[in-house]
């Protein structure tokens, strides 16, 4: 097939260069989009009196059909077009005729890959923010059933204090609410048009950017034309956004995947999510937790590959650009599919062992704060109270004892101010229902969370 500035070569391209140029491979993803940008831009072009209704009505005709007959199978953009912009504008030629050398009047490659690739960022963003929502409400219902579920929090990956399982829950649920509010503000970024900057420099042919902007669902246009068609900030923030959910997913992978072993059986997978092993009978592995986890640093590598894509190159359009699209086509489908296969673990991938829950916070020292809090209440000063305490916890860990096996004497040893109340502030519930401090795992706060999360995800 002829180039496009065929007349401009006196011979052809080697065929291999050919092959490297190409991104007809991968852009063929935005043809939608891409007869799209090209609907609006040819009403434009009538609406300019650049084009006359009837070349208007002939070019949105062909590009119709050319939808329809993608959309149905019966056409699929290939080689060896070079990309999907020449690709359509080949098959319309091809389909109408002369008229159609006449869409690419007043525009440019440049300003039409921004323009496509925008669009089919906004639409991915907005799936996106629903999978999200969906994945928070599988959060919420795990929480509402688990609030007085008790479970060791950690620091340094030491017992710390013990936690109300939804509490624990429930953070996922704020990091997913950023995310959310990240998304929210990379789409206003993307939702503006570059259309009508052309090559770089705008266009002396009569066109109206805002015109095409409003056909295209876009909330503003570029100010300056050269910004318009180097602009890839967009594309940064994008993957930037999705590196951060995908870090939330991988977290949480990996608590589902300490808390299924053996060693710490705080729970299990069920059969649904689960995959065995070729070898050992025994095994029930956590391969979709391990598989999200392993898929984060493809979506980090994404991140930097765009961030040196953007480095040092001159305004304005330069082809290092066209390598923006496979890490962003990537990126949405790696974290999509992520938040699904997170949501359906949630759902139904994931039981809680709640007797070894409840006996693990039994039997461990994560109550000794409370038992300093215990002095503090009786006008103790913190930091005598924290001594007095380290001594009791440094006494029993000799003896093999827990703070609870010791009697109201030997604790009096320590300081006079224990008294048999003491008991109950060691129990584990009453631990955690006493941390009342507002966004505390007191079972009381919990109950308030839970019940503005409702009222956010309206359920
Ligand atoms: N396939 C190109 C890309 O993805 C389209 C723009 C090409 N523009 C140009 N001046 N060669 O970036």
């Amino acid at each position: 097939m002829a180039k496009v500035w065929s007349k401009r070569f006196d011979n052809s391209l080697n065929p291999f260069i050919e092959k490297f140029n190409a991104s007809i491979g991968f852009d063929k993803k935005l043809i939608l989009e891409d007869i799209e940008c090209s609907i609006a831009h040819a009403k434009m072009l009538g609406k300019t009196q650049v084009l006359s209704s009837s070349e208007v009505s002939q070019i949105i005709n062909g590009l119709e059909t050319i939808k329809d007959e993608y959309l149905e199978g019966k056409f699929s953009p290939n080689p060896p077009s070079e990309d999907i912009h020449y690709c359509i504008e080949e098959k319309l030629i091809s389909l109408i005729g002369e008229t159609g050398k006449k869409l690419h009047t007043g525009r440019s490659r440049n300003d039409q890959v921004g323009t496509d690739l925008r669009l089919w960022l906004r639409k991915e963003i907005d799936i996106i923010e629903s999978l999200i929502i969906d994945l928070q409400i599988s959060f919420l219902n795990l929480a509402k059933s688990n609030i007085y579920t008790l479970i060791p929090g950690y620091t340094h990956m030491q017992r710390a204090q013990p936690l109300s399982l939804a509490h624990h829950l429930l953070a996922y649920l704020e990091m997913l609410q950023r995310d959310r509010e990240r998304f929210k503000e990379v789409r206003k970024r993307v939702n503006v048009s570059p259309l009508g900057a052309a090559a770089l420099a705008g266009t002396k042919i009569k066109i109206d950017r805002n015109f095409t902007a409003k056909e295209l669902g876009f909330e503003k246009i570029y100010k300056n034309s050269i910004d318009a068609v180097s602009d890839r900030d967009f594309c940064i923030e994008f993957v930037s956004a999705s590196a951060l959910v995908m870090s939330h997913l991988s977290k949480i992978s990996e608590e589902i995947i300490l808390w299924v072993t053996d060693e710490f059986s705080f729970a299990k997978l069920t059969d649904k999510c689960a995959t065995g092993s070729s070898l050992m009978p025994q095994k029930k592995n956590p391969d979709v937790p391990e598989l999200i986890r392993g898929k984060t640093g493809r979506v980090y590598g994404h991140l930097q590959a765009l961030l040196t894509m953007v480095k040092g190159v001159p305004l304005a359009y330069n082809k290092d650009f066209q390598e923006d699209k496979e890490p962003i086509f990537d990126t949405a489908e790696t974290i999509s599919s992520c938040i699904k296969a997170m949501t359906i673990l949630i759902n139904e991938g994931i039981e809680f062992n709640i007797k070894n829950l409840a006996a693990s916070v039994e039997n461990d020292f994560s109550n000794a704060t409370d038992l300093a809090d215990y002095l503090v209440g009786k006008h103790v000063p913190f930091r005598t109270a924290y001594q007095v305490v380290g001594e009791i916890v440094k006494y029993c860990s000799e003896r093999k004892l827990l703070l609870r096996n010791l009697k109201i004497d030997e604790f009096k040893k320590f300081h006079s101010g224990f008294d048999q109340d003491v008991f109950a502030e060691l129990e584990p519930l009453n631990v955690v229902k006493s941390r009342i401090s507002e966004g505390g795992t007191g079972f009381t706060q919990v109950e308030k969370e839970i019940k503005n999360w409702q009222k956010k995800l309206l359920i």
